[in-house]
């Protein structure tokens, strides 16, 4: 059974939502409790589907995982196993996470190799370089990567590109390995921030996260935390970038503006309003927007994770925008589901140009990873009459109860079963 998702769209939204905590945060501070036997707490951890991935990984190697009313406890006291399996990681390339943990607790792993991705090629020569620097030996053995250690040395890793996930495992690594490591051109991204902190509470010795060289001092024998996760970025960049499609006026609680510089200059700069009170942002949008032209980049620069709710945005935009994206450069999946509603776009090789037009018309769309997802959503709301949107199963990956965060800002959004 298919669950889709039906809008009625073409009208303002007005209201007020709680942000949820960070997914793509929560993802790798999960696999982090099995760097320390016990029970680790993780508050605000979203009701997600990635989560409930992450959760069965950690199960699979011996852990236990429950999430209830926010609250994920992880208790990884037997945690004995080391392999996780193609079924599992299949489902999410974020189960990747569990190597740097699994080498530094036991010595060794064995990973499905995650398969292929409708973002392109996402592949994991980065997360294995690195740890092989700090002294693990690797193997590909019928589509696993079989890795394994018999002593991790502090090493200096300088990454080709700045990976968010390769960057995670080698922290995680890291702290298990004897000396000084030392990586250049580590993600900044604020889950990667969210990750050393977390690490530090449990005694780790992590400096300079959030900035391109981050240095871990180890090992030192570390210990569960009770910790609260971050609010989700792409999550509040994505209701903003639909409140701005659709008109209106609506405010997202708990939110951290400081992790959504550059959207938020780009809604200012396309002429919606934006006032920010504590941690709360209000938007409001009374005129049609301007066209503004965005490129994807690391953090701080604007985030392919929302790439595709700005292309939807950018459809009804007053001029012509040009889309960029250098993370991945074919993440355009949800292109041709826009010009179904009405939007004018032309693909040309790792850019989309968007000619904005006076409205879009509600459609039958299909959705082919989670943002893309995300992206069908902004461009539904926005669009008159009905649109129906299928294959929510990407979108309930990573986000939490979105028709009950579009229905409270007064969207008219329902849930289907087929
Ligand atoms: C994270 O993926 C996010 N996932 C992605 O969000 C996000 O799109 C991406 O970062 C970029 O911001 C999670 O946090 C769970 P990378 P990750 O390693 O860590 C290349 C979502 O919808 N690369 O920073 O896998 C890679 O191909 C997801 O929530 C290598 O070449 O991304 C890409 O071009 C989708 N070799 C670039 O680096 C490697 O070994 C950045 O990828 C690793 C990466």
């Amino acid at each position: 059974m298919m669950d889709r998702l039906t809008v009625q769209g073409g009208k303002p939204l007005y209201g007020t939502v709680k942000v949820s905590g960070s997914k793509n945060a929560t993802l790798p501070l999960m696999a982090a409790a099995l760097l320390a036997p016990g029970t680790t707490v993780i508050n605000d951890a979203p009701d997600l589907q990635d989560i409930r991935t992450m959760g069965m990984v950690l199960r699979v190697l011996g852990a236990e995982a429950k999430l209830d009313s926010g609250v994920m406890t992880v208790d990884t006291t037997n945690a004995n196993g080391w392999e996780a399996p193609y079924e599992l990681v299949r489902k999410m390339r974020a189960s990747f996470y569990v190597l740097g943990p699994l080498i530094a607790r036991h010595g060794r792993a064995k990973i499905s190799l995650p398969g292929g991705c409708a973002l392109g090629p996402r592949p994991v020569d980065l997360h294995i370089k690195a740890l092989t620097k700090l002294g693990c030996r690797f193997d590909l053995d019928s589509g696993y990567v079989l890795a394994e250690a018999d002593k991790l040395i502090g090493a200096r890793i300088n990454f080709d590109i700045s990976s968010v996930g390769a960057t995670g495992n080698t922290i995680m690594a890291a702290t298990a390995a004897q000396g000084e490591t030392v990586i250049e051109n580590a993600a900044c991204e604020p889950e990667i921030v969210d990750l050393a902190d977390m690490l530090n509470a449990m005694g780790a010795k992590i400096v300079g996260a959030g900035t391109p060289k981050i240095t871990i001092e180890g090992p030192t024998p570390l210990h569960p935390v009770n910790w609260k996760v971050i609010p989700d970025r792409i999550e509040v960049g994505t209701l903003l970038i639909a409140g701005a499609a659709a008109g209106g006026n609506i405010t997202l609680e708990g939110a951290r503006s400081d992790h959504l510089s550059i959207i938020l200059t780009k809604l200012i700069e396309s002429g919606a309003q934006i006032d920010l009170q504590g941690g709360n942002i209000k938007l409001s949008v009374s005129d049609r927007l301007r066209s503004s032209d965005i490129t994807t980049a690391i953090y701080p620069g604007f985030p392919t994770d929302l790439q595709a709710p700005w292309t939807a945005l950018m459809a009804l935009a007053e001029g012509t925008s040009m889309i960029t994206e250098t993370i991945y450069p074919e993440r355009f999946n949800h292109v041709p589901e826009l010009i179904r509603l009405g939007g004018e776009m032309k693909m040309k090789l790792n850019s989309v140009q968007v000619s904005g037009v006076q409205s879009l018309k509600g459609a039958t769309v299909m959705c082919s990873d989670i943002r893309a997802g995300a992206g069908l959503v902004v461009g539904a709301l926005a669009a008159k009459g009905t649109t129906d949107i299928l294959r929510v199963y990407h979108l309930d990956r990573g986000y939490e109860k979105i028709e009950d965060k579009v229905r409270a800002l007064g969207g008219t959004i329902e849930r289907m079963r087929d």
